[in-house]
């Protein structure tokens, strides 16, 4: 379960104690608190369902927002320690502070005509993928259009925010 209970907690507390689950964006979190929290949000997945539900009808600016709120995969910015707490863990997680230089590059390659193509950074949620995965799946998904990538990478950061929960839920 989820301490603090969301159902508890006021718009202030929600914001300070969930608000970061969506990276720089604690509306999400806002809007969900709004929808009205009851006893049964107080577990991970719910909560993160109606998150992930708040962020699904918003509009494709606002999704937009919240994508390009995302750090670059194995970046300038993690090199620099300049990351989240939550993204740190996720990028080394997967092993992307392990990079050989030639790996590097080639993030800095894909990063950049991937921003290129879509105005937004690419976004995959890392848990489990390894950093030959996620190069794979980068080259690939640099072949979608802007529709189908804005929708697939809304799905990622539902899914990263949905591991976020879980991962601060007492086991129990
Ligand atoms: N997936 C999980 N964490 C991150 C992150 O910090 N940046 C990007 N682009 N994708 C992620």
């Amino acid at each position: 379960l989820l301490s603090p209970a969301p159902s508890k907690c006021s718009l202030e507390m929600l914001i300070h104690h969930y608000g970061d689950v969506y990276e720089h964006s604690p509306w999400v979190a806002e809007a969900a608190w709004q929808q009205g929290l009851t006893e049964a949000h107080d577990n991970p997945d719910a909560l993160a369902e109606l998150m992930g539900l708040m962020l699904q009808q918003a509009s494709s600016d606002q999704q937009i927002k919240v994508i390009q709120a995302h750090p670059d995969l194995a970046g300038k910015a993690a090199m620099a320690g300049e990351l989240t707490q939550d993204s740190t863990s996720e990028q080394a997680g997967a092993g992307l502070d392990q990079c050989s230089p030639e790996e590097f590059a080639r993030f800095e390659t894909l990063n950049a005509a991937y921003k290129e193509k879509f105005g937004f950074p690419f976004v995959i949620a890392v848990k489990g993928l390894d950093r030959h995965a996620i190069l794979a799946a980068f080259e690939e998904r640099l072949n979608n259009d802007a529709a189908t990538e804005r929708q697939t990478a809304i799905e990622q950061i539902i899914r990263i925010a949905h591991i976020r929960l879980i991962d601060r839920a007492t086991k129990s």
